[in-house]
């Protein structure tokens, strides 16, 4: 009776159910992979709007990129490296999104990014500043579809990401 009527009005028991993992409910993976497939369908367009914001709210950060140091801001988008860059985040997003279902997965690769922007001295505050220009980021190009609640699945999906990149910044591994 209840998958009877779970099915009628679309929800079903797994909605609810957290996983220890990551604290996202069934249904907050739903609303991360859902409106990450809107996304993620131009991921070039939605990298470069990344990238483009984190270094308009912090110019200084250009310095550190080698194959676009000196490029003009206006030249920027249309630039390979950076592209490159901004490709690597949406990869990196790509496969935290798969792995919702796979902590092991999530966890090594996570670990990689975080070990090799640590080589090259990158910070927790830079990521930090990232993670909030990500959220930002959807916001803007999800309008009326990034709820409260989407907000939120968004939120414990990042911060569970953010744990593992960490552990590899800070050399704790
Ligand atoms: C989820 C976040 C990020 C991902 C997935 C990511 C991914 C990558 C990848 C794949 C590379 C090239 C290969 C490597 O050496 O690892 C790279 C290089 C680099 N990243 Fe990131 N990155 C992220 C965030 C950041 C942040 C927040 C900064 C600094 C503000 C940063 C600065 C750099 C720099 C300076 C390089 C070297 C570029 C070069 O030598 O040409 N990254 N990143």
């Amino acid at each position: 009776m209840g998958t009877f009527w779970s099915k009628i009005w679309g929800h079903s028991a797994a909605d609810d159910i957290v996983d220890p993992a990551t604290g996202l409910t069934g249904r907050e993976k739903r609303l991360v992979q859902s409106t990450w497939s809107i996304v993620s369908r131009d991921p070039v367009a939605s990298g470069v709007a990344i990238m483009t914001l984190l270094l308009e709210r912090h110019p200084e950060y250009q310095l550190m990129f080698p194959a676009f140091r000196d490029t003009p801001k206006a030249e920027l988008a249309a630039n390979k490296k950076f592209q490159a860059h901004c490709a690597s985040i949406i990869t990196a997003l790509n496969s935290v999104i798969d792995a919702l279902n796979d902590e092991g997965l999530l966890e090594a690769t996570l670990v990689a990014i975080g070990e090799r922007h640590r080589r090259r001295g990158q910070t927790t505050e830079q990521f930090t500043n990232l993670k909030q220009v990500v959220m930002d980021t959807l916001r803007q190009a999800l309008g009326t579809k990034f709820t409260e609640e989407t907000e939120e699945a968004w939120k414990k999906t990042l911060d569970a990401a953010y744990t593992h990149l960490f552990r590899g910044l800070q050399g704790s591994t």
